[in-house]
C-alpha cells in the first residue's frame, strides 16, 4: 500500500548538528550516523518514524529538547483517548494537554500519531447509556444511538484538530490514528473479539464503523483537497507477540480487509519482557507482511525487573539492540516504531524496573545505545569540502558505494547535485559544484544510493578573499 509522504522536517537539521562537530576538525566531514558517535540521534539511524508517548511535561525544557533530538513522531499517552475530549458537561473540546502536544509537534516539525478513537477503556460511561442513565440495549433504536455517538465523536475530533492546525495532509502534524484499540479478546471467544460495551451493543460491526467514520472524517471531510488519504488508519493491540492472540488479530484483519474496511495499518504495542525472545517480535510483524497493510510498533517498553542493577541495564541494552535489529530488518513493513514514554520514572511500568531508553536525568541508557547500534552501516558514504577557485566557492563532493553490488548514486545540495549510474562496489566518484558565490554559509550535501541508503556530510562556511588561490 502507499503510505502518505510524511512530514520529515528535522532530519536534515539533525545531520547538520552532527556534522558541526566533525567540521571543526576538518574541512570534509562524513556524517553517517553511527553508534560510536554520542551525538547520534535515534531518528537519524532509522528508516521508519521513531516515536515517543508524551504528555505536556515533555513539550518544553530539557524533555522537549530530547524528544526533538531523538524522535520525529509523538503520541499523546493519555490525552487523545475518548474521555479526554470531553469536559464535565460532556462538551467536546481539545484537552489542554493534547493542544500542547499538537502545538509542540507543529513547532518542532514532528508528526503526531493519534491514540485512540475507539476503546473500551478511558471512555465516558454515558457513551453506553440512555438519557436516563440506563445501559443501552441491543434494540435497533439504541444501536442507532451508539453508532451516532461514535460518528459524532470521531468527526468532532477530526474537526477540532483540523480547526487548530489546518486540513489533514496540508501541514497538519497528525498523520496517523489508532482507530480502534485492544478489540481482540485475551480468551478463546469464537470470534476472537473482546466483550466490551461497544461489542455488546453493536457486535463486530463497531470496528467496521469506526474505520469507515474515521476515513470519512480524516481522509475526506477534513482532508486537504488533492491529498490521498493523508491520515493512516491503524488497528492496535497488545500481546501480538503471542501466537494465539496474534491468530485472532490476523483473522479479524483479514475479515476487515475482505469487507473493504479502510484499515491501513496494524499496530503491535510490544509491552514485552526481557525473557521474551525477540524472534517473537519478528514473527508478529512477519505474520502481516503479505497483507496490504503497513505496520507500527506502537508502545514498546522492556522493564529490567527489580532491583535495577548495572548488569540488568546492560542486558536491557542488548535487548533493545536485538529488538531494533528486528525492526530494521522489517523496515519496509514499518510505518513507525514508538516507545511508551521518554524516561524511566514516567513509565506506566516503572515499578517493574526502568523500561525506557533514558534515565530520569535524561542521559542515555544502554537501551538507547543498543537501539542506535542496531542500525546497519549505511551502504554509501559522502564527503564534502569547500574551496575557493578564482575568488568563488567551489564544493567538491566525493561519494563512495559501500554496497556489495553496483549502484546509482545521487548527490544533492543547495547548489545542485549529480547522478552517477552503475558505480561499482567500493568505488568513489567525485564532482565539483560551482556556487558562483564569494561566500557561502555552512551547509550539507546528501548522497542517496539506489535502494534507499542516504547519508549526509557537512561543509563549513567559507569566504573567498580577493587573494584566494585560483
Ligand atoms: O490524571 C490523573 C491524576 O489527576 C490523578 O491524581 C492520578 C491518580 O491515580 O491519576 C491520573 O490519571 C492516571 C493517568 O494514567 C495519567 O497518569 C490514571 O489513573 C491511570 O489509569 C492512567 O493510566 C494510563 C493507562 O493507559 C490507562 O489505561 C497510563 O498512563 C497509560 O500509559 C496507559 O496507556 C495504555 C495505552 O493507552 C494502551 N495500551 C496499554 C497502555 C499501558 O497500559
Amino acid at each position: 500500500m502507499t503510505v502518505p509522504a510524511a512530514r520529515r522536517a528535522g532530519r536534515w537539521t539533525t545531520s547538520i548538528a552532527i556534522g558541526v562537530l566533525a567540521s571543526a576538525l576538518a574541512l570534509s566531514a562524513v556524517t553517517a550516523a553511527s553508534a560510536a558517535d554520542p551525538e547520534t540521534r535515534l531518528k537519524d539511524t532509522a528508516p521508519f518514524r521513531v516515536g515517543v508517548a508524551i504528555d505536556q511535561r515533555e513539550t518544553s525544557g530539557d524533555p522537549g529538547r530530547v524528544v526533538t533530538e531523538h524522535f520525529d513522531q509523538v503520541t499523546a499517552e493519555n490525552h487523545m483517548k475518548p474521555d479526554a475530549w470531553y469536559d464535565g458537561q460532556r462538551t467536546l473540546r481539545i484537552h489542554p494537554q493534547a493542544a500542547a502536544i499538537v502545538d509542540f509537534a507543529d513547532e518542532r516539525g514532528l508528526d503526531v500519531y493519534g491514540h485512540t478513537l475507539v476503546w473500551h477503556n478511558q471512555t465516558p460511561a454515558w457513551f453506553f447509556q440512555t438519557a436516563s442513565g440506563q445501559p443501552l440495549s441491543t434494540s435497533d433504536a439504541d444501536r442507532s444511538i451508539l453508532r451516532e455517538r461514535m460518528r459524532t465523536h470521531i468527526f468532532g475530533v477530526a474537526r477540532l484538530l483540523s480547526e487548530r492546525d489546518g486540513l489533514f495532509g496540508a501541514g497538519n502534524p497528525l498523520t496517523a490514528f489508532d482507530v480502534v484499540n485492544e478489540v481482540i479478546s485475551d480468551g478463546p471467544e469464537a470470534d476472537g473479539l473482546r466483550r466490551s460495551e461497544w461489542y455488546r451493543v453493536l457486535g463486530e460491526e463497531f470496528i467496521d464503523l469506526a474505520f469507515r467514520y474515521a476515513d470519512e472524517a480524516f481522509n475526506e471531510t477534513y482532508a486537504a483537497p488533492d491529498t490521498d488519504r493523508p491520515v493512516v488508519l491503524f488497528i492496535n493491540d497488545y500481546s501480538t507477540e503471542w501466537d494465539a492472540k496474534r491468530a485472532r488479530y490476523l483473522a479479524l484483519v483479514d475479515r476487515l480487509l475482505a469487507r473493504g474496511v479502510p484499515v491501513d495499518g496494524v499496530g503491535h504495542q510490544f509491552h514485552v519482557s526481557m525473557s521474551l525472545n525477540v524472534a517473537a517480535l519478528a514473527r508478529a510483524i512477519d505474520a502481516f507482511a503479505d497483507r496490504p497493510v503497513t505496520q507500527a510498533v506502537t508502545e514498546f517498553d522492556v522493564p529490567t525487573g527489580t532491583p535495577v542493577t548495572t548488569a540488568a541495564l546492560d542486558a536491557q541494552g542488548a535487548y533493545y539492540r536485538a529488538a531494533f535489529e528486528v525492526f530494521h530488518a522489517r523496515k519496509d513493513h514499518l510505518y513507525s516504531v514508538s516507545v511508551w514514554g521518554l524516561n524511566d520514572s514516567r513509565s506506566w511500568r516503572a515499578a517493574d524496573g526502568a523500561p525506557l531508553m533514558f534515565f530520569d536525568d535524561l542521559t542515555a541508557k544502554p537501551a538507547l545505545v543498543g537501539a542506535l547500534a542496531a542500525a546497519p552501516a549505511p551502504a554509501v558514504a559522502v564527503a564534502a569540502s569547500s574551496r575557493c577557485v578564482g575568488g568563488r566557492v567551489v564544493l567538491v563532493v566525493t561519494s563512495t558505494n559501500l554496497a556489495d553490488a553496483a549502484k546509482t548514486l545521487q548527490t544533492s545540495s543547495a547548489f545542485g547535485g549529480r547522478d552517477f549510474s552503475d558505480v561499482a562496489s567500493g568505488r568513489s566518484v567525485a564532482h565539483a559544484l560551482s556556487t558562483r558565490a564569494v561566500s557561502i554559509p555552512a551547509g550539507g550535501v546528501t548522497v542517496t544510493a539506489e535502494g534507499g541508503a542516504t547519508v549526509s556530510a557537512l561543509y563549513p562556511a567559507v569566504t573567498c578573499s580577493a587573494a584566494a588561490p585560483r
